[in-house]
């Protein structure tokens, strides 16, 4: 077939050896817009009846599964510079591409209005073309997921069988199979995560300064509420602080981290955890400030992709209801609403990090040998 983005109209010979630059490639056979631009099959048009918003639909979702290319060819990068740190020489090209991913998936998040152009009725006019596909059989989507560290048993009920989806595909479920199978994202900060320097219970110990400080803290707060002259005032106070011991005990003591996290409420190790307040807190030291920016950006991905998820199951009401099954067989709406779960936010322990910080004049001081080791 005659190629209008080759040279001359040449046509493309799929077999012949590929192209290299010194063949002078022109801009749509680099490309391959061949394949890329001829790649948009409207079914509407089977009936004689081209639905115009059609290619609409096709079109984004095309653009969705090539910035999902992108954001999986980043994070199998990233993963392979985190399994062979052994320095920290490798900490800013891993917070590039970690930013390149978060900017990504907010094009991904301000892309829903335009497909939302679309009316209900026109969407109607072409939807008994696409049964059953849905875009619960995005592969890309399930690897981002997996790759970043989604475990299965966080997932809902519904999801849980997402693997299904590619039964009769061995390739895809290869790919499902690797990616559940090698150390996720999370997996690999975790350990990153273990190894902050200053955890170490024979030299700084952050951890026991950190539990001394929050109890120095609560009891001087007792202190300041037994002076309180009014009595309903007073016991309000020392309730208020018991509840706050209480939710310090959650890190202090390692049964209920653990329990925590056999419930899916927490994800990171108990180390991990500790080296993810102690970079929070010492973020200004310059050995913390990159590692800080780092943690900083794995919540900028949840984020965006929990205002993806957002913004998909609004756009889902608005064209089906809340009543309508997906092509995808689930309930629709009312499954892709219990994925806003936090339960789908891979990095949950970070959000949840501010629960427990302590006032600035409260976090215990560097010592000079620990200063020296953060430069
Ligand atoms: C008119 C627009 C859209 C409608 C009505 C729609 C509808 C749905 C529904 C009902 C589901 C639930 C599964 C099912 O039973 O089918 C779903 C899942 C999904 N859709 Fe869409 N969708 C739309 C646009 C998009 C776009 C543009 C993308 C971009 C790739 C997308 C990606 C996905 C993904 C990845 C899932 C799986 C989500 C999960 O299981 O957590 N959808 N969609």
């Amino acid at each position: 077939m005659s190629c209008p983005y080759a040279r001359n109209g040449a046509d493309h010979d799929d077999n012949a050896a590929p192209l290299g630059i010194d063949d002078g490639m022109i801009y749509g056979e680099y490309l391959m817009l061949d394949k890329v631009l001829n790649a948009q099959r409207m079914l509407s048009t089977r009936d004689k009846r081209t639905v115009h918003d059609e290619h609409l639909f096709i079109v984004t979702h095309q653009a969705y599964e090539l910035w999902f290319k992108q954001i999986i060819f980043e994070l199998d990068s990233i993963r392979e510079l985190m399994i062979k740190i052994i320095d920290e020489s490798k900490t800013l090209e891993i917070v590039k591409r970690l930013n390149r991913i978060v900017l990504i998936l907010r094009l991904l998040v301000d892309q829903v209005p335009i497909l939302e152009t679309m009316t209900p009725l026109d969407f109607m006019d072409f939807r008994n073309h696409l049964n059953p596909a849905s875009g619960f059989q995005s592969l890309q989507f399930r690897l981002i997921e997996n790759k970043l560290g989604l475990r299965s048993e966080n997932r809902v009920k519904y999801n849980q069988k997402y693997s299904e989806a590619f039964g009769d595909n061995p390739d895809a479920t290869n790919l499902i199979e690797e990616s559940e199978e090698e150390p996720s994202l999370l997996n690999l900060v975790q350990t990153w995560l273990e190894r902050t320097p200053g955890l170490e219970e024979d030299g700084f110990n952050f951890w026991q300064k950190f539990q001394d400080s929050v109890d120095q803290f609560l009891d001087d707060q007792v202190k300041s509420a037994m002076q309180e002259p009014s009595e309903s005032a007073k016991n309000y106070r020392l309730m208020d602080i018991e509840k706050r011991r209480n939710v310090y005990r959650t890190i202090f003591d390692p049964k209920v981290h653990e329990s925590l996290v056999s419930r899916g409420e927490r994800h990171f190790s108990y180390r991990a955890l500790q080296g993810a307040i102690m970079i929070t807190f010492y973020r200004d030291e310059p050995r913390f400030s990159q590692p800080h920016q780092l943690l900083t950006l794995l919540m900028d991905i949840d984020s965006q992709i929990t205002k993806w998820r957002y913004n998909h199951v609004m756009m889902v009401q608005r064209m089906i209801g809340s009543q309508q099954l997906g092509t995808g067989g689930s309930s629709g709406y009312q499954y892709l609403r219990s994925t806003l779960s936090d339960r789908y936010k891979i990095f949950l322990d970070l959000f949840n990090l501010s629960t427990f910080l302590i006032p600035r004049d409260r976090i215990p001081s560097l010592s000079s040998f620990m200063r020296n080791q953060l430069k």
